[in-house]
């Protein structure tokens, strides 16, 4: 066995991540969006590509361009992405799920464009449920002895903390309902985080090993995530 590079921690691993923001349609010029620049997704896609992985990327309406040297695919709503990630995720040894997807969409798609009405003065947009792409990846994987989904599976979480809840509890609560073996929590507020260059993340394993804690560019938070995911998918080996 040839000896580990140790500035390229990923050589030889495949890593997807999804990155951005679906969008789910109302009519054919309407959607419901959110405020997803796609920058911090770009960022890891990046640092794990530098790292020496084979970089899967999964792009949802991305503000920015993707980073050469990766293999792209697209995908517009909730739906797609769910298929999109599925397809991408399979054979990877490690997900990153930084992709904001939807929880609901518009529960009708209208073929045309919806007009307003003299005799509806206030309309109503009823919504449902979009899966839970993390979660569902997850337990496809664990229901199977010989799943080729990754080992190593990393969410991500946007918290602001409630008079009650800090954002950590939150995210420690969230890592344990997903089921996902690490989970980045960012602290989010209105100027905060989306659109920015900057992060303040807290990185929580399910294996119990001490939380990292980091502040600083988007590529540096990439950095310290790919470093924190390299140390980890060491472990998981067999
Ligand atoms: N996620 C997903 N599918 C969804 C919603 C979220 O895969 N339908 C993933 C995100 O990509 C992220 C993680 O789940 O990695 C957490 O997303 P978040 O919106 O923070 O979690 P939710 O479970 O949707 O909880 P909340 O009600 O706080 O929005
Ligand atoms: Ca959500």
């Amino acid at each position: 066995e040839s000896s580990p590079d140790a500035a390229r921690p990923l050589e030889g691993r495949i890593v997807t991540i999804s990155a951005g923001g679906t969008r789910e349609p109302l009519d054919p010029v309407r959607f419901l969006g959110n405020r997803s620049s796609g920058r911090q997704g770009v960022a890891i896609a990046q640092a794990a590509r530098d790292a020496g992985a084979d970089v899967r990327f999964v792009a949802a309406h991305m503000d920015i361009p993707t980073p050469d040297g990766v293999i792209l695919t697209t995908a517009s709503t909730a739906l797609e992405l769910r298929d999109a990630v599925f397809e991408a995720a399979r054979g990877a040894d490690i997900l990153i799920m930084n992709a904001a997807v939807a929880d609901f969409r518009p529960s009708e798609y209208a073929d045309t464009k919806i007009k307003k009405k003299d005799d509806v003065a206030d309309p109503v947009i009823h919504l449902v449920r979009n899966p839970d792409i993390l979660a569902e990846v997850v337990a496809e994987r664990n229901a199977n002895d010989f799943s080729t989904l990754p080992p190593l599976i990393v969410g991500f979480a946007a918290e602001t903390g409630d008079a009650e809840t800090s954002v950590v509890e939150h995210g420690a609560a969230k890592l344990a309902r997903k089921g996902c073996e690490m989970l980045v929590v960012n602290q989010v507020g209105s100027s905060l985080v989306f659109g920015q260059d900057t992060n303040s993340v807290t990185i929580l394993s399910a294996d119990g090993t001490q939380p990292v804690e980091f502040s600083g560019t988007k590529t540096s938070v990439a950095q310290v995530l790919i470093e924190t995911i390299a140390a980890r998918v060491d472990s998981l080996d067999k």
